[in-house]
Order: C-alpha cells, then structure tokens, then sequence
C-alpha cells in the first residue's frame, strides 16, 4: 500500500503507521469499554449509583502514559522530519521558480531552464525554491518522495532528495502544486526525471549546446523548419504563456490579457521579431514578464506560435529586414552565451575596487 521508494517515504510510512496504530488500539480499547460499561452497569444490574472521589494512581497513570505516547509520536515525526531538514554536503543544486502557473528550473552551473526537472541517480538534490515577489504562495510536491516545501514570494527555501536505480525506470514521477494560488492551479503541474549519472551529463550538455547555439535567419523565418519545429513550441505556449494568454485573451489576469486575435494596439508591433523583443525584454508596466531565460531558438518559435494563433490571413509577420535588425540588437547570429546569475557578491566586490 506505502510504497517504501525512499527513506523519506519509509520514515514517512513508518510515523503514519505507529500514529495508525496507537489510534486503532484505543479507539477499538474504548468503544468496546464503553460497550461493556454500559451492559454492565446499566439499571438493571446495577441499580444504585456510586460516588467516586479520586484515585491517586489511576490519575497519575493516565496522565503518564498518554504523555509518554504522545512523546512517542513526535519522536517518530521528528525522525522523518529531521532526516528531509539535513541536506548532505556536496548536494547538487537547482533553482525552481514557481509562479502562477507554471515551475521552471534552472541549473546555474549549466545556465539552462526547464519546465520539467531532469536529475541524476545516486545524488543527493538540493532545490532552492522561491516565486517572484509580485506572485503568491505555492508548494512544491512530490508525492512519491514525501517531500513537500512552501515556495514563498522574495524568500528562498530548500528541500532535497535522492533518486536511486530503480527510480529510472519509474520516471517520470509526477511533482504538484500543493497549495492553492488561483484559477489554474490544479493544472500546475510537471514532471521528475531520473537519469543514470552519464545519461544525466550529456542531456546536459546537449541542452545547453543546443539552446544557445547561433541563430540562422533562413531557420527563424520558417516556423515549418526543423529548428523551430524541435523547440516544440506548443509546449512552450503550454508551461510558460497559456495560463495567462488563451488565443483570444482569455486566461487567468484580471481584466484578461491581449487577444491574439487583433492586430490593433499592440505596445510594442505584432510582428514576430517584434514579439521576440517583448519575450526577450517582457513588457514595461504590465504584467507581460521577460522570458530570456528561453533560449533565442525557443523565443522565436514561440513568437510563431503566437503568430499561428491569429485566425486572419493579413498578419503582418514581419519582414526579413526586421528579422535581420533583431538579430544584429541582441546578436544572435554567434553561440549566445549562457544566462548566468548574477553574482552578487562578485558584483559588489567590483563596484567597491572601481570606486576605489
Ligand atoms: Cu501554484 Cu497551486
């Protein structure tokens, strides 16, 4: 019935069934006490009530022992709970954002984002979870782990695990959000990953020479061409923008979002490198986010994807003069680098010995 997949779930299963147990024996111990107290202590064999004033020991007696029970049940709870708290030295980090409504990951080492979390076997994984400052609160979970953690706006929090063997061939194993933050938050959803250490290493490293290798015009003109085609763009629409922008504007913002199917008042133009400047760069008061940590290939399939979301045949999907100015202001034409995090105390170290 409990699974045993990880020590967390063992741990877990373990508390769940004492507290089960200890439940079970009185609740059968006292319904059935009570049962015969009042067959035997009914009118008819016992016709005249007594008074009972104390009794030193029965008192000191059930004061003691549901004391040391309950101490018992916490020291079962604890023992799991300290176990998830402690993370092993040397745990590979990994950055998870949650935001209404969609998880992405983000490996710094590597510089790459997902929306779905790839990790190797046999190696402790420390997430460090937070949700941008304008979004509310959600809750990273795995069920199949036991692990759960808060995923709170402007705050970092953490919590680790460690996938063995037989968790390859059980993957993916679904994560949820386990706190309730708005209309789509039963479709937040993804998935976890284990791969063997070696398989892990090269899908790391193909992601990464492939999100950032140099952009083609001829490829980024044609949503038909396999470059684009491969970046699975629907997904894309799927994690990062559907939640927020339907086809026709409709999605989870109050007020609702533009509609796709109007060419008029766009801020910045619809044309599709146009679009990509907006994912690049999001959109300056409104709630429109930058997605530069897509990579350029995925920016523009997804610019094209939105573009094929218009029902008209008059979009003006722009020219290749503006594809070509698009990709000379951020030049995309060489191996783009890799987003890094900012190194902030790096950073300040640097502002002090330049303003020295
Ligand atoms: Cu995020 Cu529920």
């Amino acid at each position: 019935m409990f699974l045993a997949s990880t020590e967390f779930a063992a741990k877990t299963a373990e508390a769940f069934w004492w507290i089960t147990g200890i439940m079970m024996f009185f609740l059968v111990g006292i319904t059935f006490t009570m049962i015969w107290f009042v067959w035997k202590y009914g009118r008819k064999r016992h016709p005249k009530a007594e008074q009972i004033e104390g009794n030193m020991k029965l008192e000191i007696t059930w004061i003691v022992i549901p004391t040391l029970i309950v101490l018992f049940m916490f020291w079962k709870g604890y023992e799991g709970f300290a176990m998830m708290r402690r993370v092993p030295p040397g745990a590979m980090e990994i950055e998870v954002e949650a935001r209404q409504w969609a998880w992405s990951f983000h490996y710094p080492k590597a510089g790459i984002t997902t929306s779905e979390l790839y990790v190797p076997v046999g190696t402790p994984v420390k997430l460090l979870m937070t949700a941008p400052v304008d979004d509310v609160i959600h809750s990273f979970y795995v069920p199949e782990f036991r692990v759960k953690e808060d995923c709170v706006p402007g705050q970092i929090t953490h919590l680790w695990f460690q996938g063995e063997e037989q968790h390859i061939e059980g993957s993916p194993y679904p994560i949820f959000c386990a706190e309730y933050c708005g209309t789509d938050h039963s479709r937040m959803y993804t998935s976890l990953h284990f791969l063997p250490k070696e398989d892990f290493v090269k899908w790391l490293e193909q992601e990464v020479a492939h999100r950032y290798r140099p952009i083609e015009i001829e490829a980024a003109m044609d949503p038909s061409s396999q470059d684009l085609v491969d970046c699975g763009a629907a997904d894309l629409y799927a994690t990062y923008c559907v939640s927020c922008h339907g086809k026709a504007g409709e999605g989870g913002l109050v007020g609702g979002a533009r509609s796709f199917q109007s060419l008029a008042d766009w801020k910045r133009g619809p044309s599709v490198p146009d679009m990509f400047v907006t994912l690049t760069e999001g959109l300056d008061g409104t709630q429109m986010r930058s997605f530069a940590n897509l990579s350029a290939w995925d920016r523009f399939a997804l610019a094209w994807h939105v573009a094929s979301l218009y029902s008209g045949t008059d979009r003006p999907n722009g020219t290749r003069a503006d594809f070509e100015r698009v990709i000379q202001q951020y030049e995309l034409d060489v191996q783009q680098d890799m987003p890094r995090p900012l190194d902030i105390e790096g950073t300040i170290d640097e502002m002090i010995e330049d303003a020295q």
